[in-house]
C-alpha cells in the first residue's frame, strides 16, 4: 500500500479522533480537528513491538499506526552485556494521554510552546496544526530522533523549530513561552523552565512517580514561582534522561539487592493492603522517591526496594496483627513505609486530586502539598538523582 494513501490513513485518523471523543477524553473541537488531519503513520514508519517490528505497508502496520496505543520506536539496553533487556527509550505516546495533556495545557492562538521529548514529532505536528509551525519549539535528548523527526515532519509539511538538548536546561537561548509540555517524567520542575516560562504561563509535566505517575498542571505564580495541582489522570512515560544511550534517569539504574539481612523485626502493617493501590503507591513515593513494593507469591513475601536498601515482609502473619520483617542495605526502609502507610490512612487516603505542586525556580525549594499549599503536609520534590 502506498503510505501517501490519503483516503487510507484520513479514514484512520478521523476514526481515531472519534474514538478519542467518545471515550469522553477529547473535548476541545480543535483538538479533535488536529488529531484528524495529522498523519501520524508519516512519522512512525516503524513500530517495535517486544521482538517485532512493523515497517511502513507491513499488513497491520496502518491499524496500529492509528490505534490508541503508545508505539515504542526506539529501545536502549539495560544492564551490561548483550544480554541486557530491552527497554523503551521512545514512543509516541498513547493518544488518550496526549489528548489530556493537549487539554491541560489549553494552548491559545498565537502562544509560544516548547515542548520537551520531540520522539517521534507527532506531538510538534499535532501542535504545529493547530498553533502554526512557527510557534513550536520541540527539542530532544537524542540527535537521531531530532533528525528522523526533522526527516519526517518536512515530508507531512511542518516545520517547528527543532533541537537537539538536555531538555532540563530549556530550549538553548533567550526566549520566553507561553507554555512547556513535557513528553518525559521529571522528578522535579527544572528551574530553567520556570525561568523560560512567560507571565501567565503554564506548564504540563507528568512526575515521575513510578507506576503512578500523575501529570502536574502548574501555573506561574510569580516571576521565579509556578504553582498547581496534580491531575489524577494516569500516566506513565519514560524518565527524563541524561544519558542518551540508557533508558534510565539518573540515579534509576537498578542496583543489585544488598545480600546481607542485618535487622529483623515486626510490623503492624498487613503487606498485602500496599499492593495493587495506585494512590498509595504515589504517597509513598512522597516519603521514598524511587520506591517499589511488589510481592513474590512463590516466595510469600512482599518486597520494598529503594537502591541499595531492601525490606521484605512475610505475607503469613506471626500473630494476630503483626508480620515479620527482614531489612537490609543502608538504612531501614520498612519503617518509612510503615509511617508512610499509617498517616495515608489517617489523613482519609487522599488520591492524587488532593495534591498540588508548589516549585520555586531553585533547585530543593520546590514541594508537593496537600490540599493547599499552606497544609501541614508536604514533601519536597527532589531533583532526578538527589
Ligand atoms: C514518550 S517520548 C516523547 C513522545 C513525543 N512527544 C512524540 O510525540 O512522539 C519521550 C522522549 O523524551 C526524550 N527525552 C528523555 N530525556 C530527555 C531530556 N533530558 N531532554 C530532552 N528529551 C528527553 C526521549 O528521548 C524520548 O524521545
Amino acid at each position: 500500500m502506498d503510505v501517501l494513501d490519503t483516503a487510507t490513513w484520513e479514514s484512520r485518523a478521523a476514526a481515531l479522533a472519534a474514538e478519542l471523543t467518545a471515550a469522553g477524553v477529547l473535548h476541545d473541537p480543535a483538538w479533535r480537528d488536529a488529531f484528524a488531519a495529522t498523519p501520524r503513520h508519516l512519522v512512525v514508519p516503524r513500530i517495535l513491538d517486544g521482538p517485532t517490528t512493523l515497517e511502513a505497508g507491513d499488513p497491520g502496520w496502518l491499524d496500529a499506526v492509528y490505534a490508541d496505543e503508545a508505539l515504542a520506536t526506539q529501545t536502549r539496553t539495560a544492564g551490561d552485556g548483550p544480554a541486557g533487556r530491552e527497554i523503551a527509550s521512545s514512543s509516541s505516546s498513547k493518544p488518550t494521554v496526549m489528548v489530556v495533556m493537549l487539554e491541560r495545557l489549553a494552548p491559545e492562538p498565537g502562544h509560544r510552546v516548547l515542548e520537551i521529548g520531540t520522539g517521534t514529532g507527532y506531538n510538534a505536528a499535532l501542535l504545529s496544526h493547530r498553533l502554526g509551525a512557527n510557534n513550536v519549539y520541540s527539542l530532544d535528548l537524542d540527535p537521531e530522533l531530532v533528525d528522523a523527526a526533522h526527516e519526517h515532519l518536512t515530508v507531512a509539511g511542518y516545520s517547528p523549530h527543532l533541537a537537539t538538548g538536555d531538555g532540563s536546561q530549556g530550549w538553548p537561548g533567550e526566549i520566553t513561552f507561553d507554555r512547556i509540555i513535557a513528553t518525559c517524567a521529571v522528578t522535579a520542575i527544572p528551574p530553567a523552565w520556570i525561568d523560560q516560562l512567560a507571565a501567565c504561563g503554564r506548564i504540563v509535566a507528568p512526575l515521575d512517580a513510578g507506576a503512578a505517575g500523575p501529570l502536574m498542571v502548574l501555573d506561574k505564580t510569580a516571576d521565579d514561582e509556578v504553582s498547581g495541582r496534580i491531575d489524577p489522570f494516569p500516566m506513565l512515560f519514560m524518565p527524563m534522561r541524561v544519558d542518551v544511550t540508557s533508558p534510565f534517569g539518573p540515579g534509576k539504574q537498578p542496583s543489585a539487592a544488598a545480600t546481607a539481612i542485618p535487622h529483623y523485626g515486626t510490623t503492624p502493617v498487613d503487606p498485602a493492603t500496599l499492593l495493587n493501590r495506585p494512590e498509595l503507591a504515589l504517597f509513598l513515593w512522597l516519603h521514598a522517591s524511587g520506591l517499589t513494593l511488589g510481592g513474590s507469591a512463590e516466595h510469600g513475601v512482599v518486597v520494598a526496594q529503594r537502591g541499595l536498601a531492601r525490606a521484605e515482609v512475610d505475607l503469613t502473619p506471626l500473630a494476630e496483627g503483626t508480620w515479620a520483617v527482614r531489612q537490609s542495605g543502608p538504612y531501614r526502609l520498612w519503617d518509612t513505609v510503615e509511617h508512610a502507610a499509617t498517616l495515608f490512612e489517617a489523613l482519609g487516603q487522599p488520591d492524587a486530586a488532593r495534591l498540588g505542586v508548589t516549585a520555586l525556580n531553585v533547585a530543593g525549594k520546590q514541594f508537593i502539598w496537600l490540599d493547599d499549599p499552606d497544609s501541614n503536609h508536604s514533601w519536597p520534590l527532589l531533583n532526578s538523582g538527589s
